[in-house]
């Protein structure tokens, strides 16, 4: 009997109570007194492991957004998207309550040394016996770049040969230490074989770093690599170093566009298609019926702050859309700021929705309202026909969309064979391997 391919969730997630789906935080069942809880993120974790998640990842930047009319005022003011605190500080207490849920978190390599990524992620891996993920980004706002002492970021094709160069880094001194260097055998007084442990030196354009480590080789031996780039230079590390890819493709045939890309450039390196994952974002609002699922979906919408819209959208496009019209004007004005991926989304909606590119930039994020049967249709047509390896999918409201989304949608999808039932692995990387 063949063993029918199953899809890979993960959940998009934000530390505090805004995620990418706009005034969402207002809504009533979203809590706001718990964001300094443990308890807050130890629930998440276990919702998402209940709904058979691959993984959860938290999306980070280093600063206040104030792209928008010049200023943060807006962003902040209204709710925009934001760490408010570093994720890393929650990741242990969510691997702490599960045991099969990859963990995910967002670091540049613009702004850090491979030293302290690989020190931080191969920590996590080592506490959460191998399920630790690095969304490798390479940040693409100016006011992220004057926190770490640049006038602004680098051009785009700098930041992603830098990112291949601190990668090479991190792999190097994540190869420092044997598996069984540590030895711990108090009798004989060996802590650790030294032997097994041997230098990094790394010498690059970008990046030097000698090593070795004092963190002893992890389970996964480096963490998964989650890479989100869209622009022709980002699809080229992605193809490279990523075991999962993150995109935010409009529509099926922009998905399957996306898709038979990445394979080519898979294949252009030698690496096969099955070794990397490629996940689209879904927003989803589940009802136990259809119109219990609109009436959500409406109620969401009438939170909805335009302005926080446009502030969020200047945001990801590295523009203040106070100004601009065009998606020609948007990419001469970003420079070097700006998400590729987000302004094709957005030009993919205008094109599908036959509005003018000012007016997709107006709109929040589209949402999949449906009965869970609706809802499993859509995921299995874009998983079946080619345009995905499985989702990305952020709160709609939180943390209800996963607790619905595993009541109701995981054991759908299950039904139908397209979701695992049980973790197949101990490591995130044996789960991505074997989906069930
Ligand atoms: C699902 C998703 C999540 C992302 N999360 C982050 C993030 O947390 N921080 C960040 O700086 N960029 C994030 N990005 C942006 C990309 O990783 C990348 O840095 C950006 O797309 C710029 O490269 P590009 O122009 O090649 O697309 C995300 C993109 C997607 C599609």
């Amino acid at each position: 009997m063949s063993v029918k391919r199953k899809m890979h969730l993960v959940a998009y997630l934000k530390t505090g109570p805004t995620a990418s789906y706009a005034s969402a935080w207002r809504h009533p069942s979203a809590p706001l007194h718990d964001i300094w809880d443990a308890e807050r993120y130890e629930n998440l974790a276990r919702l998402l492991e209940e709904a058979r998640f691959d993984a959860g990842f938290f999306a980070d930047g280093l600063g206040l957004p104030d792209i928008y009319k010049n200023s943060f005022a807006d962003y902040v003011g209204r709710g925009g998207q934001l760490s408010l605190i570093d994720p890393m500080t929650v990741l242990p207490l969510m691997a702490r309550v599960t045991r099969h849920l990859g963990l995910g978190n967002t670091i540049s390599t613009t702004f850090n040394q491979p030293y302290q990524i690989a020190r931080s992620l191969g920590s996590l891996d080592l506490l959460s016996r191998g399920r630790a993920a690095w969304n490798v980004v390479t940040s693409a706002t100016d006011y992220e770049a004057r926190n770490c002492g640049m006038d602004g970021v680098p051009p785009k094709d700098d930041r992603y040969d830098r990112a291949d160069d601190v990668l090479e880094a991190c792999f190097a001194l994540w190869d420092c230490w044997d598996p069984d260097a540590l030895v711990l055998d108090r009798k004989s007084g060996v802590f650790a074989d030294a032997s097994k442990i041997r230098y990094a030196n790394h010498v690059g354009p970008y990046v030097r770093t000698r090593g070795p480590m004092s963190i002893p080789r992890s389970p996964q031996g480096r963490p998964l690599i989650l890479q989100a780039g869209s622009s022709p230079r980002g699809r080229a590390c992605a193809a490279r170093w990523a075991d999962m890819i993150f995109c935010t493709t409009a529509t099926k045939a922009d998905g399957i566009a996306f898709r038979s890309d990445m394979h080519a450039r898979l294949d252009a390196i030698g690496r096969s298609p099955v070794e990397c994952a490629i996940l689209p974002t879904l927003s989803v609002v589940i009802g136990e019926t259809e119109s219990i699922a609109k009436e959500k979906a409406e109620y969401l919408d009438s939170l909805i702050d335009p302005e926080l819209v446009m502030a969020s959208s200047s945001t990801l496009l590295g523009v203040d859309l106070s100004r601009i019209e065009t998606a020609e004007e948007a990419e001469v004005a970003a420079g070097n700021q700006g998400i590729a991926g987000s302004r094709d989304r957005m030009s993919q909606v205008a094109k599908a929705q036959g509005i003018s590119f000012a007016q997709a930039v107006r709109k929040p994020r589209g949402l999949l309202a449906g009965t869970p049967a609706m809802i499993a249709d859509v995921m299995e047509d874009w998983f079946t026909n080619g345009a995905c390896d499985g989702f990305v999918l952020p709160p709609t409201v939180f943390p209800g969309t996963y607790e619905e989304f595993g009541r109701m949608v995981t054991p759908e999808l299950q039904r139908r064979g397209l979701l695992r039932r049980e973790y197949a692995g101990r490591t995130l990387r044996e789960n991505l391997a074997n989906p069930g």
